[in-house]
C-alpha cells in the first residue's frame, strides 16, 4: 500500500542541519541515523555544534513536557535533552504527570533557578498565564512545544505540526480502511454500497490540537455524513460529546463500552472508529474485543485510526488489529524546537513557516508546522524502521 504524504511544509534546510547536527536518536532514545545526513553536512556542523557549545556557556534550558505515561512525550523529551545537550547547554527537563498545578510549580521553578528559555508542551494550554508573564518580566522566551498555549501573550514562538492536516490523515486513513478511498487518496473503484457504521472519539478539550484533529477529520468525513454513505449511529458527534479529557487510555475504553452497550448490543454493525490517538485507540480496541470482535482486521474488528506511532501501537498495526497511525517524527520535533531555542539565545526571532493559523487568543503565535505522515501495515518498514525511529526487533516486541 503506498504512504499518502501530505507535503504540508517543507522542511527548510536550517532544519536539516540541525538535524544532522544532532544526530539522529530514535523514539526509543537510541542512535538512529537520519537519513538527511550526508557526511559533509555532519562534518560541518559538527564543526559548527563545538562553536555553539562553546557559546552556550553554562546556559540552561527548562524543558516542561505532560506526562510520562504516553511513550511520545517520553521520546519528545529525550530528543530535545540530547539535542540541546549537544549543543553545550545545560537542561533541566521535567514531567507533571498531566497533572496541571504539578506542571504549573514546575515551570515557576525553572524560572526561579535562572533558566535561560523555556520549551513547554503544556497540559492545559490555558493554565500557564502566571508562569509566562514570570518568564516575560525576566526576558525568559517561551517556546511552546507541539501544543499551544492560549489566553497569553508572551508565547514567542510555536513549533508544532501541521494539526488540521494531521486530522485529515486520521479521516482519509479511515476512509481507506473502510474501502471509500484507494491508499493514495483517490476513490475506490468498488466503495461500500451500503452505509457504513463509525463512532468518533476526539482528544482532550483543554488541548488545543484537539480541535485542530477533530476539525480536520470531520470536514473530510462531512460529505459522506451529508449523503448517508457514513452514519454514526449513537448520534454522538459533536467535539464536547466526543472529547477524552487527558487523552485518556481508560476513559476511551469505558465510552467504547458504553457505546457498544447502548447502540451496538441489538446487533447493529460497527465498521469503523476514528481514534485521534494510540492511547485512545489501544483502549477502544480493549473494549471492542472484549465485546467479542476481532481479535484482528481480517477477523472483523472495526478500522481503528490514530496518532504518534506509539510502539504498542505500531506492533498492532503490524499484527493486523489497529489499523493505522499518524508518524509526527519526535526527532524532528525537538530539533525545530532546539533550532528556535538557539535563535533566541543568539539574539534573533527563529524564522516561522506559518504566521497565520494559530492564534491563542490574544495573538497569533508564528509557528513553524512540520509535515506528517499516515502509516498503514505496509508502511512501518520504510518510514519507521528504515529511518531509525525503531528497530525491527522493537516493532517484533512492542516495546
Ligand atoms: C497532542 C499531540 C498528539 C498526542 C496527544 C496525546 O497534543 O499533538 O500528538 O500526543 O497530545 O498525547
Amino acid at each position: 500500500m503506498r504512504t499518502k504524504r501530505f507535503a504540508a511544509i517543507a522542511l527548510g534546510a536550517a532544519l536539516a542541519v540541525t538535524l544532522a547536527a544532532c544526530g539522529g536518536e530514535g523514539a526509543s532514545g537510541g542512535d538512529g541515523n537520519e537519513s538527511t545526513s550526508s557526511s559533509s553536512a555532519a562534518q560541518s556542523s559538527g564543526e559548527q555544534a563545538a562553536g555553539d557549545a562553546t557559546a552556550a556557556g553554562d546556559k540552561t534550558v527548562g524543558v516542561a513536557m505532560p506526562t510520562e505515561t504516553s511513550e511520545r512525550w517520553i521520546a519528545d523529551g529525550n530528543a530535545v535533552k540530547s539535542q540541546l545537550e549537544k549543543l553545550g547547554y545545560k537542561v533541566d527537563l521535567q514531567y507533571a504527570n498531566d497533572d496541571i498545578p504539578t506542571q504549573s510549580q514546575q515551570i515557576d521553578q525553572m524560572i526561579t533557578q535562572g533558566v535561560s528559555l523555556l520549551i513547554i508542551a503544556s497540559i492545559d494550554g490555558t493554565a500557564l498565564s502566571s508562569q509566562l508573564d514570570a518568564a516575560a518580566a525576566k526576558k525568559i522566551p517561551v517556546i511552546a512545544y507541539d501544543r499551544l498555549i492560549n489566553g497569553n501573550p508572551n508565547v514567542d514562538f510555536y513549533v508544532t505540526f501541521d494539526n488540521y492536516k494531521v486530522g485529515v490523515q486520521q479521516a482519509t486513513a479511515l476512509l481507506v480502511g473502510l474501502g471509500f478511498l484507494n491508499a493514495d487518496g483517490s476513490d475506490a473503484s468498488n466503495p461500500p454500497s451500503d452505509p457504513v457504521n463509525i463512532e468518533v472519539f476526539a482528544g482532550s478539550p483543554d488541548d488545543n490540537n484537539a480541535g485542530f484533529f477533530f476539525n480536520g477529520a470531520m470536514d473530510t468525513l462531512k460529505p459522506y455524513l451529508d449523503d448517508g454513505r457514513i452514519v454514526v449511529p449513537s448520534g454522538q458527534t459533536d467535539f464536547d460529546t466526543v472529547a477524552t479529557l487527558r487523552w485518556s487510555q481508560e476513559a476511551a475504553q469505558t465510552r467504547m463500552e458504553n457505546l457498544l452497550t447502548s447502540t451496538y448490543s441489538g446487533g447493529t454493525k460497527l465498521q469503523g472508529v476514528l481514534s485521534p490517538f494510540d492511547g485512545i485507540s489501544r483502549g477502544i480496541i480493549t473494549a471492542l474485543q472484549g465485546a467479542g470482535f476481532g481479535p484482528k482486521l481480517t477477523d472483523g474488528l472495526p478500522v481503528v485510526t490514530g496518532q504518534d506511532a506509539e510502539i504498542a501501537s505500531v506492533t498492532l498495526i503490524n499484527q493486523d488489529v489497529q489499523q493505522s497511525t499518524i508518524f509526527k517524527d519526535t526527532r524532528k520535533l525537538a530539533a525545530q524546537a532546539v533550532s528556535a531555542a538557539q535563535d533566541f539565545l543568539a539574539g534573533k526571532a527563529p524564522e516561522p513557516n506559518d504566521t497565520t493559523t494559530y492564534n491563542n487568543g490574544v495573538k497569533v503565535v508564528p509557528s513553524f508546522l512540520l509535515e506528517s505522515d499516515i502509516v498503514y501495515k505496509d508502511d512501518i518498514k520504510s518510514l519507521l524502521v528504515d529511518s531509525g525511529y525503531y528497530t525491527a526487533e522493537q516493532v517484533e516486541k512492542g516495546q
